[in-house]
């Protein structure tokens, strides 16, 4: 049997923008996963049970663009694997789906490298990282490859598409509260509607990614010096720049300004918006307090996540 884990992860700044090009951060949640478990086995074809999206199928059932298909034929063909083995493929996880923590990315990554493990076939962190992105494709049609990227490395990541993965130190730990609305949201659809926008008000869209491309940037300057009053400021800004993409929510701008008032330091939506997560900068002591006010505002789950 060959196992493979793989990490959710959080944008902190510059989603939407940095699918143009613009900087944006993002860092692991090592508190959700997934776990892929690969076996050999007698009965015949390639069986994936992954419960968590209600998937308990045989692989030549799939529709040619699943995402878990396309990601075992496609890893098939690269490691010129014919006949097809006869194999169980268990797919377990914590991360809730279509809420910006990066399921999608982190069940392709730890399938990929379950697979590629068991079937003996080398794949380094930059192979993974640049097939997964092609299939990152597949779940959402214009991806940046920052989930990918900082689902594989693991490590935080300060990421503009198309230049080599850089990660950025931690001045001092801060201290992050995610909270769920519960609003399932597919990046695809959100990442669809600002593409709309972007068609329709060219100069205006790009004007909204510019000053998000300047608010990531000067993000990482924050979380290197450990400023955190300048960092939460950072965060309301991207906040308010990300309304006007209109890709927040009644439900996510509800959570964010509890957040505020229970004492966050900023807060804001994270990933693909619409529904799924948001994040506030917490001082550790008043972390407990901010998480049970978002639970009372509504959140359906909450993490406490450290950044060092
Ligand atoms: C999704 O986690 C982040 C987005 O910026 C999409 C992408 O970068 O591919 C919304």
């Amino acid at each position: 049997m060959t196992k493979s884990s793989a990490f959710g992860k959080i944008i902190l700044f510059g989603e939407h923008a940095v699918v143009y090009g613009r900087p944006a951060l993002a860092v692991p949640v090592r508190q959700v996963y997934v776990d892929v478990d690969v076996r050999d086995s007698d009965r015949k074809g390639i069986w994936i049970d992954a419960r968590a999206v209600k998937l308990h199928a045989e692989l030549d059932t799939l529709p040619a663009n699943h995402p878990i298909g396309a990601t075992i034929n496609s890893l098939f063909f690269l490691a010129r694997v014919s006949p097809y083995p006869n194999l169980e493929i268990k797919i377990s996880s914590t991360i809730p789906v279509a809420s910006g923590l990066g399921s999608g990315a982190a069940v392709t990554i730890a399938l990929t490298r379950a697979l590629a493990t068991h079937l003996r076939y080398p794949m380094e962190d930059a192979d993974v990282n640049a097939f997964v992105y092609e299939i990152e494709k597949i779940h959402h049609g214009t991806p940046s490859g920052i989930d990918n990227t900082v689902i594989t490395y693991a490590r935080p990541v300060y990421f503009v598409k198309g230049q080599p993965i850089e990660t950025f130190k931690v001045g001092q730990p801060f201290t992050f509260v995610i909270a769920d609305t519960g609003v399932p949201a597919p990046t695809n659809e959100s990442v669809g509607a600002v593409r709309q926008l972007w068609l329709e008000d060219n100069p205006r869209l790009e004007a909204v990614f510019d000053k998000i491309g300047e608010v990531s940037f000067a993000a990482r300057c924050a979380i290197e010096a450990g400023l955190s009053e300048w960092l939460g400021e950072l965060m309301n800004k991207n906040h308010a720049l990300l309304q006007e993409l209109t890709v927040s929510s009644p439900e996510l701008d509800r959570l964010v300004e509890t957040a505020r008032q229970a004492g966050a330091r900023g807060a804001k939506l994270s990933g693909g918006g619409r529904g799924g997560n948001m994040i506030a900068l917490v001082d550790s002591e008043n972390a407990e307090t901010v998480s049970l006010a978002l639970k009372q505002a509504g959140a359906k789950h909450t993490i406490i996540t450290p950044i060092f």
